[in-house]
């Protein structure tokens, strides 16, 4: 395998035709999101619509284009029977009679759009258990453990698809002189010790004690586990993922004190980054189970999550314990 590798040529021998398909419909679409997100200020399209998505929250411009764009884009791959978003409240059915859903984060960090920060769109793909017709919901409440592919694209400093469609994890970078995806990360595995811990550390007011006590424990000094860890959070699941994959390290987005459910997503944002961690060597949990054994029960529902090195999240379940 040799990298600067395109895109299709990779597919065509690591997954089956319709999956390729739907992935590279996927990465076209992603294509587009990242030129607008490139030229966001230039356009009129940064700050809000007015509106607020089904979860109650505000819906940036660049939400509400991502998640159109990559509508269009997937019902052009004509494999793709059902599409479920964190900005559309219920289920769409793109192509009745195709074989796969997708489960959608159109544009992750939106908080970070206007400010020049790493955002990403993140994906989870199904196959369908509904005879052919409209999906259904039990298209999309599968475990994770049934996830066929899954990944992100993140617009950072480059722009770069990460995914799996279940034998390892490859990197692509989006070449800027042509306009293709190439292979850039071969296999990638995620540091078995990380020193990287990441959290939004402002909320330790409303965390557990079992929580306080092993932030405790990644700032205490010790040399044997070189502690202190340092503290890296930038606001975007995906840009604080991308890195602590890379350079080993947890993720946590913990359900506050006398609460079962943390902030994030469990179809469109745990689960596809459950998958990725767990085939790149590490772990990933809500505290006590794994991510992808979670059986969901609804569409938006969203869970507590500890991602990333496996010595870290064995760590924090010692301290979640008590
Ligand atoms: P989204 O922009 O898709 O709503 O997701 C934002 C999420 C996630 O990306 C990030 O890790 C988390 O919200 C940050 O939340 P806090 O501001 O509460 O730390
Ligand atoms: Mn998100
Ligand atoms: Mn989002």
């Amino acid at each position: 395998m040799q990298k600067g590798m395109k895109l299709d040529e990779f597919l065509i021998n690591h997954t089956n035709l319709e999956m390729a398909k739907l992935l590279l419909a996927l990465a076209e679409g992603c294509k587009v999101i990242g030129r607008l997100v490139n030229n966001a200020g230039l356009n009129d399209i940064t700050g809000t619509t007015g509106e607020t998505n089904v979860q109650g929250e505000t819906v940036q411009k660049l939400d509400d284009l991502s998640n159109k764009i990559l509508m269009d884009y997937l019902t052009a791959s004509e494999t793709c029977a059902g599409y479920l978003s964190e900005e559309n409240e219920g289920i769409v059915t793109l192509r009745a009679n195709a074989p796969y859903t997708i489960s959608v984060d159109p544009l992750d960090g939106s908080s970070n759009i206007d400010v020049c920060a790493p955002i990403g769109t993140i994906f989870a793909i199904n196959e369908r258990v509904s005879q052919l017709g409209a999906v259904t919901e039990a298209d999309f409440l599968q475990k994770g453990d049934n996830t066929k592919a899954a990944g992100y694209v993140i617009y950072g400093s480059s722009t770069i698809l990460i995914f799996s469609v279940g034998k390892g994890v490859y990197g692509f970078t989006l070449n800027t002189q042509d306009g293709e995806f190439r292979l850039s990360n071969i296999d990638m595995k995620t540091p078995e010790k990380g020193k990287i811990y990441s959290i939004n550390q402002g909320n330790i007011g409303k965390f557990t004690d079992g929580m306080k006590n092993f932030i405790q424990y990644c700032v205490e000094s010790d040399k044997e586990t070189s502690r202190p860890y340092s503290l890296r959070y930038i606001g975007s699941m995906v840009g604080d993922v991308h890195r602590n994959l890379l350079k080993g390290g947890i993720f946590m987005y913990p359900a506050n004190k006398g609460e079962t459910k943390g902030k994030l997503r469990l179809l469109y944002e745990c689960i596809p980054m459950a998958y990725l961690l767990e085939n790149a060597g590490g772990m990933a949990t809500d505290g006590n189970q794994r991510i992808l054994e979670l059986q969901p029960t609804e569409v938006h529902e969203r869970s507590a999550i500890f991602i990333g090195s496996k010595n870290l999240v064995e760590k924090a379940h010692e301290f979640l314990k008590g």
